[in-house]
C-alpha cells in the first residue's frame, strides 16, 4: 500500500489558531521579522524544531502518573537505567535535563586548553561546549556532506582519512575523544553508516582514543542503515542501534528527539572512572545521580519513549512522512537537500530566491515569506545563523523540522501547498538586513528590516 497512515489514533487534541494575513503582517513587524520572537499561539504549523515538540503516547502519560519522586534510588530511575542499558549495552547511565547538559559535563571533564574534538559536524551546542571548555571543535564530514545535490546515501559519514591525518599531525595527546553525530543535524539530518562507524572506531583504536556518539537521533539513524546499507535490511532497528552503540565508549543524548519527550537527556559512559567523575559533577550542577535535574515522571516518560522509538511501524511512518513532504515540495519545483535526512526537510533558499544575495539572507526571506503567506514557522540555517562576522557559509537553507507524532497528513499537505504557492510568486520575496544583533547566537534575537 502506498498510503502512509499514522500508526496511532488521537486521544487528546490541542487547538491551533488560524490568523488572517493582516494579523500575520502585524505579528511579523512586532517580532522584527525574527520568527523566534513570535508567540507560538500566532503560529499555525510550527516546524521550527523537532526538539521537545513531539507528542507523548498514552503509555508515556501512564508512566508520568507512575513517576517515583523519591530524591534517591527512585524506581523510575532504575527503569530508565534498565531501558538505556538494554538499548545501548553501555553500563553507566546518567540522566540530565537535556542534551547540552550532558555535553557540558562530558567536555568539562575531558577538555584541556588547546585540545581538539573532531566530529562529523558539531551541533551548535556541542561546538559551544567544546569551546567553552577550552577546546577546538573540528568538523570532518565527508566532502559529499557539504554539497546539497550530492546523493551519497550516508552524507553524515566522517572523512576517515582526514581523521587519521588529524591524529598524525597534532598527536593523540591533544584529542581526548572523537565524536560522531547521528544523524548529522547540522549537515542536513544525514545518516552515518555502520561501515563508517567501524572505520572511525578502528582509527580511535589505533590512537587509543575513546569514541563518543552524539546520539540524539540514533533510532532514525538505525532505520536509515536498515534501508540504505547493503546487508542490513533483514535486521531490526533495535539490533542495528545496539551494534552502533557497541562501537562507542559513550554517548550524549538529547531525549527531546528520539526519546520522544518534551525534556530530558542522557550521558552514557563505559569507563567507570570517568563515570564517577561525571556523577560528581552531575550532583554538583544538575541533581543527584538518580534524577539528574528532571522529575521521576520525566524518567518514566523517557524510559517508555526510548522503547517506543525503535518500533518499526513508527520509524517507517516517521521516515515516510518526511519523504512524502519532500516529494511534494520537489514536484512543485522546490530544491531540497538530497537524499532526505530523518527529522527535517532542508530547502535550498538560494535556488528558491536566486534574486536575493547571501548578504540579504535568502533563507530568512523564505522563512518570513512562509509565515506571512500561511502561518507556517520554519528556521533559517544559513548566513543569519552562521554568518556573523563575515564567516563563510556553505549553504543557505531553511529547515522544515517535523515534530514527532504531532501533525497529520493533511497538515503536511497544507505545508506543501503553501510552499508551492509561495514558490510560484517567489520573485515577490524580499531580502532583509539586520538592524540590531547580539554578540553571540544572533539568530535567536536579531532584529531585521525588509529591503524595499
Ligand atoms: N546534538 C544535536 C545533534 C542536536 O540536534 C541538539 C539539539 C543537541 C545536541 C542539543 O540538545 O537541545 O536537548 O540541549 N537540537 C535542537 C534542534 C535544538 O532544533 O535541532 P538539547
Amino acid at each position: 500500500m502506498k498510503t502512509i497512515i499514522e500508526p496511532f489514533r488521537i486521544k487528546v487534541v490541542e487547538p491551533i489558531t488560524m490568523t488572517t494575513s493582516e494579523q500575520r503582517e502585524q505579528r511579523l513587524r512586532e517580532a522584527n521579522f525574527n520568527l523566534f520572537k513570535l508567540k507560538a499561539r500566532d503560529v499555525l504549523i510550527d516546524l521550527l524544531t523537532d526538539s521537545g515538540t513531539g507528542a507523548m503516547s498514552s503509555d508515556q502519560w501512564a508512566g508520568v502518573m507512575r513517576g517515583d519522586e523519591s530524591y534517591a534510588g527512585a524506581e523510575s530511575f532504575f527503569r530508565f537505567q534498565d531501558v538505556l542499558r538494554r538499548i545501548t549495552g553501555i553500563e553507566n547511565v546518567l540522566p540530565t535535563h537535556q542534551g547540552r547538559a550532558s555535553e557540558r559535563i562530558l567536555f568539562e571533564l575531558v577538555c584541556t586548553p588547546g585540545c581538539i574534538i573532531p566530529n562529523n559536524n558539531h551541533f551548535d551546542t556541542t561546538r559551544a561546549n567544546v569551546e567553552h571548555s577550552g577546546g577546538q571543535a573540528v568538523d570532518l564530514v565527508i566532502p559529499e556532506g557539504r554539497i546539497a545535490k550530492s546523493r551519497h546515501p550516508f552524507k553524515g559519514n566522517m572523512d576517515v582519512a582526514r581523521l587519521e591525518a588529524l591524529f598524525e599531525s597534532v598527536g593523540a595527546d591533544r584529542i581526548p575523544l572523537v565524536m560522531v553525530t547521528i544523524t548529522n543535524n547540522s549537515g542536513g539530518g544525514q545518516p552515518v553508516s555502520l561501515e563508517n562507524l567501524r572505520a572511525v572506531r578502528a582509527v580511535c583504536d589505533k590512537f587509543h582514543t575513546p569514541l563518543f556518539l552524539d546520539a540524539c537521533r540514533f533510532a532514525e539513524n538505525a532505520y536509515f542503515i536498515k534501508l540504505r546499507e547493503p546487508g542490513q535490511s533483514h535486521r531490526n532497528a533495535a539490533e542495528i542501534a545496539r551494534e552502533v552503540f557497541s562501537l562507542a565508549d559513550g554517548a550524549t543524548i538529547s531525549a527531546k528527539k528520539d526519546g520522544l519527550v518534551n525534556i530530558g537527556g542522557v550521558l552514557l559512559m563505559r569507563d567507570p572512572a570517568l563515570a564517577r567523575r561525571a556523577s560528581n559533577l552531575l550532583i554538583m550542577t544538575e541533581g543527584f545521580v538518580s534524577y539528574g535535574g528532571v522529575a521521576g515522571r520525566d524518567l518514566e516518560a523517557m524510559a517508555q519513549g526510548f522503547e517506543e522509538v525503535l518500533n518499526e511501524d513508527y520509524l517507517q511512518y516517521r521516515i515516510r512522512s518526511a519523504d512524502y513532504l519532500a516529494g511534494k515540495l520537489m514536484s512543485a519545483g522546490i530544491a531540497i537537500v538530497e537524499p532526505l535526512g530523518g527529522h527535517a526537510i532542508y530547502v535550498d533558499a538560494t535556488a528558491f530566491c536566486p534574486h536575493i544575495p547571501p548578504e540579504h539572507f535568502p533563507g530568512q526571506a523564505l522563512a518570513v515569506g512562509l509565515y506571512r503567506h500561511a502561518g507556517i514557522r520554519t528556521c533559517e540555517i544559513g548566513s543569519v545563523m552562521f554568518g556573523a562576522g563575515g564567516h563563510h557559509v556553505d549553504m543557505e537553507l531553511v529547515r522544515f523540522a517535523l515534530p514527532r507524532r504531532v501533525y497529520t497528513q493533511s497538515h503536511i499537505d497544507y505545508v506543501a501547498e503553501a510552499s508551492g504557492e509561495l514558490f510560484e510568486k517567489r520573485s515577490s520575496l524580499r531580502g532583509l538586513r539586520i538592524v540590531e544583533e547580539p554578540t553571540t547566537l544572533r539568530h535567536f534575537s536579531a532584529a531585521f528590516e525588509e529591503i524595499q
